[in-house]
């Protein structure tokens, strides 16, 4: 294809991605191109883009999850990624589950191999739309990340609370847009400016870090996330702001 075809296509296909309500497949495809691409310069992006406080927030988001009622359980980890939601919980002192870390993008899981014990973290090529879990066979589910990415947010969230079993724990940790006007125009430099920037010349990818904050943006704030959980059939959804609002952890309960 020559390049300014390509150009075309992917610009196309960022702005048809990063829309929360584009539910075809053409968002699906981007998705599931890009970080197949990136993948094996996500983890050193993901931390430096964030000075590495994505990895206190995986951490408050393994708090949040309430493992230990069922510390012998089943786990899913949506959206796994590089795996490192599943390996920070797979450490936890008194953790004897297992996790099963569900991503679309093989070579993201590829490139988190070896990041925890096997007997502990299955990685499985999975479409978050269509977990390969029975009914209720789940103690808790966690994504990072990774929700706003999904191309039927509302069809995720039924498919969580589908697999999960009841009293049950779904924690999800996302990017969030900061409501203080001086951390947002903070943010909007960096997200918008430098963020992008970086993450061409790092991944080589050219629409990958610009994809990232037109999605944040497009993403529905706080409190509208809470409802659609609620949509979904989960109870007690409750959320925690962090780093000045620029991320937060939502928590629900299955019926
Ligand atoms: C920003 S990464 C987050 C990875 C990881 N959770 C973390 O904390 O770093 C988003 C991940 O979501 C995956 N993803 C997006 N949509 C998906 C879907 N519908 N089903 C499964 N995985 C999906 C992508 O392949 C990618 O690995």
């Amino acid at each position: 294809m020559p390049v300014s075809e390509w150009e075309e296509e992917t610009e196309a296909a960022l702005a048809a991605a990063a829309n929360e309500g584009d539910n075809s497949d053409t968002k699906r495809v981007y998705v599931r191109r890009i970080f197949s691409q990136i993948a094996p310069r996500y983890d050193l992006l993901n931390h430096l883009l964030s000075f590495n406080i994505d990895k206190a927030w995986r951490r408050r988001a393994i708090a949040t999850l309430e493992w230990q009622r069922a510390p012998a359980g089943t786990y899913v980890d949506l959206c796994a990624g590089t795996l490192d939601v599943a390996a920070e919980l797979s450490r936890q002192p008194g953790f004897r589950g297992h996790i099963v870390g569900a991503d679309f993008a093989e070579p993201m899981l590829r490139a988190g191999l070896g990041k925890a014990s096997r007997s502990l973290v299955g990685p499985v090529v999975a479409d978050a739309l269509e977990l390969p879990l029975r009914a209720d066979s789940v103690s808790g589910a966690t994504v990072a990340f990774g929700i706003r990415n999904v191309a039927d947010l509302d069809a995720a969230l039924r498919e969580v609370h589908r697999v999960l079993e009841p009293g049950a724990r779904f924690v999800i940790l996302e990017f969030t847009t900061p409501r203080s006007a001086i951390v947002r125009a903070l943010y909007h430099l960096y997200f918008h400016q430098i963020l992008p920037r970086v993450g061409a010349v790092v991944s080589g990818h050219a629409t990958a870090y610009r994809y990232l904050p037109k999605s944040v943006a497009n993403f529905p704030a706080e409190e509208q996330l809470a409802a659609r959980m609620r949509s979904a059939g989960f109870a007690d959804v409750r959320w925690q702001s962090l780093t000045f609002g620029i991320a937060a952890i939502h928590s629900g309960t299955k019926r």
